[in-house]
């Protein structure tokens, strides 16, 4: 029997794995002949396995971890706010930690957004949104309003109604029909632009005019919401076009439409400022947020609502119908004070400002491979596409993306102690989002970790 050292038998922590836990979009007949992945313990921008192996946590779990493992000072404020008050709902109850929290995010974000809905996640936030929209809508004379716009490949979240949002058509076929009213328009992958390929404003304007042209060809009295990330994370990091947002606004603003700015990754220093929106300048009408806010040390979601869309919810019995037990927990509060308070005390949005340049300059050395399509992205978040032909920009088929990333890059990764993401979604592509407190010494393992593995997974094409 082996035993880690804290005293876990190892074995018969697999076997249980193997028996009893179904892991999130997991394959789980690829572990009949392979060991679980157990991640046991986290310390600054390291995570260690089950063996006591430590890995470079490239991903910040899954786009959280933004300060970081271990950090002592937020176990100790969730310990405090358990023992003061552990659990209360917000259901017409209000309690101090959910109240400063939602004044202290109101002050940070963009314009009059100065209402928080808080939920337990994103998808909620997102779900929760689109259900603002409606409610919002039949409360200000235009009932028929209850459509939403978004991206191709865009992910969104898994609720029915966020699912309904998402643009991935592999992951909601099989839960199908799913809510009515969710439509596609483009997204901004430039280097797979249909048009303008060689004019990235242009590109933008075609991009931002294809949302006018869903909004009438829909009928605009029916479109209720337009859901855009400030960079798409899904199909590997689309930065906006420049000029793309602030044509969008204006479309938005032409057909009375709102513009929801989904900031669960985008959010809390992910491109070096609070919210994604402040970076490229835009303001949103709602921003729907999770992940970072706590950096996964509890979880905790919020949907930041402008005053004009809170108006009609001020007055008489009107009454936002929606609400979740544990949305705004004081425990997951508590800890998202003390993870913003990291963020103040150590500049973590000026670290990721400061570095930015240095975290792209050390990826873009990749491109002398000759699988590196296109390295691209913004703040501490990058997308690095994979090519069969460099030159003709030729994607791999569904067998050899299968073969590639599965087969090979994501255990290879692993194994060479790099937590990232091999994601084959859209064209096949290695995801990274460190945590803000990465510098050279990290941005150096990981094109080095990268040079190496990827180069072994174009000997074995
Ligand atoms: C942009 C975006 N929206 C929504 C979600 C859903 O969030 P959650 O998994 O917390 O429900 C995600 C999750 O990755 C996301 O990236």
């Amino acid at each position: 029997m082996s035993h880690n050292s804290d005293g876990t038998d190892i074995n018969a922590l697999q076997e249980a794995a193997k028996r009893h836990l179904w892991m999130h979009f997991t394959r789980m007949s690829s572990y009949a002949d392979h060991d679980v992945p157990v991640i046991t313990r986290g310390e600054g921008v390291h995570v260690y396995d089950q063996h006591g192996k430590r890995y470079l946590d490239g991903l910040s779990g899954l786009f959280v971890t933004m300060v970081g493992h271990g950090r002592t000072e937020i176990a100790d404020a969730a310990a405090r706010q358990m023992k003061e008050l552990a659990y209360f709902p917000l259901w017409s109850y209000a309690h101090p930690q959910a109240v400063e929290l939602a004044e202290r995010i109101a002050g940070l974000a963009p314009g009059d957004l100065n209402r928080v809905f808080f939920t337990t996640g994103g998808s909620e936030a997102v779900e929760s949104a689109w259900k603002l929209a409606r409610q919002y809508f039949k409360a200000t004379g235009e009932p028929s309003r209850y459509k939403v716009l978004s991206r191709y490949i865009a992910y969104h979240g898994t609720t029915m109604g966020a699912l309904s949002i998402t643009g991935l058509p592999a992951i909601k076929t099989p839960f199908e029909p799913l809510v009515p009213g969710g439509v596609r328009v483009p997204n901004t992958n430039f280097y797979r632009a249909p048009e303008h390929g060689d004019d990235i404003e242009a590109f933008g304007v075609w991009a931002a005019d294809a949302i006018e042209q869903a909004i009438l060809m829909e009928g605009p009295e029916t479109v209720a919401a337009v859901y855009l990330e400030p960079v798409q994370n899904s199909g590997g990091c689309f930065p906006p076009p420049p000029g793309y947002f602030a044509r969008v606004r204006e479309i938005c603003d032409r057909y009375g439409v709102l513009l929801v700015s989904d900031e669960v990754i985008c959010a809390f220093g992910r491109l070096g400022y609070y919210f994604g929106s402040q970076r490229y300048g835009y303001q949103p009408d709602m921003i729907t947020v999770a992940k970072g806010l706590t950096s996964g040390y509890a979880p905790l979601g919020a949907l930041l609502v402008s005053d004009r869309l809170m108006e009609p919810f001020l007055k008489g019995a009107n009454t936002f119908l929606h609400g979740i037990t544990f949305a705004g927990h004081p425990v997951s509060a508590a800890v998202a004070h003390a993870n913003l308070d990291i963020f103040e005390k150590e500049d973590l949005l000026g670290n990721v400002r400061a570095n930015e340049a240095g975290f792209r300059s050390t990826l873009e050395k990749l491109g002398d491979l000759p699988i590196v399509g296109e390295v691209r992205g913004d703040g501490y978040f990058y997308g690095i596409e994979l090519v069969k032909d460099k030159a003709t920009r030729e994607t791999f088929d569904d067998d050899e993306s299968e073969r590639l990333l599965r087969g090979f890059l994501s255990g290879a990764l692993f194994e060479a102690g790099l937590i990232c993401r091999a994601d084959d979604r859209g064209d096949p592509v290695i995801q990274l989002a460190p945590p803000l407190t990465c510098g050279q010494e990290e941005f150096d393992f990981i094109e080095q970790t990268l040079r190496s593995v990827l180069t072994q997974a174009w000997n074995r094409l």
